[in-house]
């Protein structure tokens, strides 16, 4: 397998150097083989040669197995523009209309909702990743005075909206789950929302064994904290997934531990930690490598590695048990050592 690493920026760098060594470990550990290529974009390189991504890029990366991200931010690039190239660029060019993002709690003691447990907090959140309030239509006119008017579409296709509720439901099916929660604003968004109303519905019709349940997103943002074992499969926009998995990683034990691939089926697709660039930990060895090594587990999971995957998510598991972990999550180590200790917890 041929695998381009984007570490990107700020902590970025520091997790994907972790999540590389634990693949490097899985190498060793399984005696299969891996080639790792790292591309330079960041901002970085955006600061330096005013290229975001070059020409060729979506190709380039289009030529791998999969792609892995650290994560895009800096706050010397205020617009965010290689992270849109990069990050967002990627998404809609390699057509990633998954974006999948499982909230799954390791350990009673990381949750921070009252008396909750792993069996309270275990469901996957399919987040649509090429559409809605993402694709940048708009504009603004008259900028800079009082008389400013700025617009942002939400856009909303029949196709998109399609693609991704049949994906939820197809991965509730394949898992024998019985539940699958759509979140929309169809109270206050009566265009593009009614789509989803009406999509749901119709793609719900082909799942006679999965209940169809759904919420407004405020309802649903509210039920994810009273009753967070309701949920199996979630799935929405891009906006609201957005929004919605931070907070479903805080139930994880934070940002730190949160996974995420975004994915077409059958092509290549990327895969990163759901945090950003934490511009305030950056170079300190001290952020959580949980998310980006568990975003690398769901990688070889996606490429059909699953004894490979499942055995990362076995060491992580053991290292949030043992507390050898970053301090955010209750440890005393370093990135690099939590890092460690997850392929110590490999190599048994
Ligand atoms: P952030 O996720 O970078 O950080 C928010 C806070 O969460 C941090 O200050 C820290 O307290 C905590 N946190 C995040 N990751 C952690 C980790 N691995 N270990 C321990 N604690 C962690 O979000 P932000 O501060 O809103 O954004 C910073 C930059 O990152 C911005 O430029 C933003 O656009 C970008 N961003 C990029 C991505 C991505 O590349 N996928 C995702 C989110 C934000
Ligand atoms: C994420 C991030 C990105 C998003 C930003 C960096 C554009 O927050 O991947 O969750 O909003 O999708
Ligand atoms: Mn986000």
């Amino acid at each position: 397998m041929n695998i381009a690493i984007i570490p990107g920026d700020g902590i970025g760098r520091e997790v994907t150097a972790e999540a590389v060594k634990v693949l490097r470990t899985v190498q060793e550990r399984f005696g299969k083989t891996l080639a790792f290529e790292t591309l330079p974009w960041s901002a970085d390189h955006f600061l330096q040669s005013g290229i975001t991504i070059p020409a060729n890029g979506y190709d380039l990366l289009r030529s791998f197995d999969a792609v892995f991200v650290g994560a895009l931010g800096d706050p010397r690039v205020p617009d965010n523009r290689h992270a849109r190239d990069i990050l967002l660029g990627t998404r809609f060019e390699l057509d990633l209309y998954v974006n999948y993002r499982p909230v799954r709690l390791l350990d009673e003691r990381l949750c921070p909702l009252k008396g909750r447990g792993p069996a309270d907090v275990n469901f996957a959140v399919f987040r649509e990743n090429t559409e809605g309030l993402y694709v940048g239509v708009g504009g603004r006119f008259k900028a800079g005075t009082e008389d400013e008017v700025a617009i942002q579409e939400e856009l909303n296709t029949y196709k998109g909206v399609h693609r991704i509720i049949r994906h939820a439901f197809e991965f509730a099916r394949a898992r024998g789950l019985t539940k699958v929660c759509m979140a929309d604003k169809s109270n206050a968004m009566t265009h593009g929302h009614a789509l989803w109303q009406r999509v749901f519905k119709e793609v719900a019709s082909g799942y006679p064994e999965i209940h169809p349940t759904h919420y407004y997103i405020d309802a649903l943002a509210m039920y994810m904290v009273l009753d967070p074992g309701q949920f199996q499969v979630i799935v929405t926009n891009n906006l609201f997934g957005d929004i919605i998995t931070d907070l479903g990683a805080t139930f994880q034990g934070g940002l730190g531990m949160a996974a995420s691939g975004n994915i077409h089926p059958g092509r290549t697709s990327l895969f990163e930690p759901v945090h950003g660039s934490a511009p305030k930990f950056a170079g300190r060895n001290v952020a959580n490598p949980i998310g980006a090594i568990a975003s690398a587990a769901l990688m070889l999971e996606t490429l059909g590695w699953t004894e490979e995957s499942a055995a990362i998510d076995a060491a992580i598991l053991q290292t949030v048990k043992d507390r050898n972990v970053t301090q955010d999550i209750g440890g005393s180590l370093g990135t690099a050592q939590a890092g460690d200790a997850i392929r110590a917890a490999l190599l048994g």
